[in-house]
């Protein structure tokens, strides 16, 4: 069973189909990448599958469950976390804050249930507490973890967005152009996160403009072009099918 299928999902936004009958399937452990030129629906894809936008028609399955039409919260609950492309952090607060607050939002226990099991809920926090402080750690976050993320130089910020959706400990990552704007030397410690990430257990789903980077750490590649996929496979037969060099290369076949 795979453990992400979407299939046949159509996302329309007054009358722009933004997913046109788009179908994919993602093993548990696999790291699998989505590329396309911009506006192919890479990121409605992302949209879709973390519950912000429900498709028209489709069904989109987690671990044998239909989550179509589940919340974004739900979502996360099950174990789907997304680095969003456009940095989603509180700028006024520090990493170690986004990072607990994140975890707090989604995984912790409510307030009620924190007054009545107090012992529970105790327990609950110092595991939250170290949960974080690895992640940080495991990051390279640590000279950072006390500055404001607002402060931050945008490369180190993309990184703190990654661990933000790792807080949350998913089984599913989806990284929407994590390296987008980073200097060479960042993403190449970025690539090294990702590759860490998937060796750890973790099912990694990329959206990455770099085609260098996508076809040499990706299991499998799905090719998007105006909302459809025009192709998927292994990198290196992806690289060498026609309409992907014409439609995403620019290549005149
Ligand atoms: N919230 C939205 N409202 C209207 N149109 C949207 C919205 N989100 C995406 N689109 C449209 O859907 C298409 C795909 O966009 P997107 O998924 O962001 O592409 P990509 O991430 O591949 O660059 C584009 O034509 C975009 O304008
Ligand atoms: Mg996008």
């Amino acid at each position: 069973m795979s453990q992400l299928r979407v299939e046949s999902v159509t996302l329309t936004f007054g009358g722009v189909a933004a997913l046109s009958a788009v179908s994919l399937r993602v093993e548990r452990g696999e790291l699998v990448s989505v590329i396309g030129p911009n506006g192919a629906g890479k990121t409605s894809l992302l949209n879709v599958v973390s519950g912000f936008y429900h498709p028209q028609r489709g069904h989109i399955f987690f671990e044998g469950q239909e989550i179509t039409r589940a919340s974004p919260h739900e979502i996360t609950k099950r174990g789907i976390a997304r680095a969003f492309q456009n940095i989603e952090l509180f700028s006024g607060l520090t990493v170690l804050e986004n990072l607990l607050l994140a975890r707090h939002t989604y995984l912790a226990y409510g307030l009620a249930q924190a007054g009545v099991f107090y012992g529970k809920a105790l327990g609950k926090e110092v595991e939250n507490r170290r949960a974080v402080e690895e992640i940080i750690d495991f990051m390279e976050l640590e000279p950072y973890r006390k500055a404001l993320v607002g402060n931050l130089p945008y490369g180190v910020r993309k990184r703190v967005e990654v661990a933000r959706a790792l807080a949350l400990s998913p089984k599913l990552l989806l990284l929407d152009e994590p390296m987008a704007g980073m200097t060479l030397e960042e993403k190449e410690d970025m690539v090294r996160f990702i590759l860490e990430i998937r060796a750890q257990g973790t099912t990694v789903v990329l959206i990455e403009h770099d085609l260098g980077v996508v076809m040499d750490i990706s299991d499998r590649v799905y090719v998007l072009d105006f909302g459809q996929v025009i192709a998927e496979g292994p990198p290196e037969e992806v690289a060498q099918n026609r309409r992907v060099q014409e439609a995403y290369l620019g290549v005149e076949a």
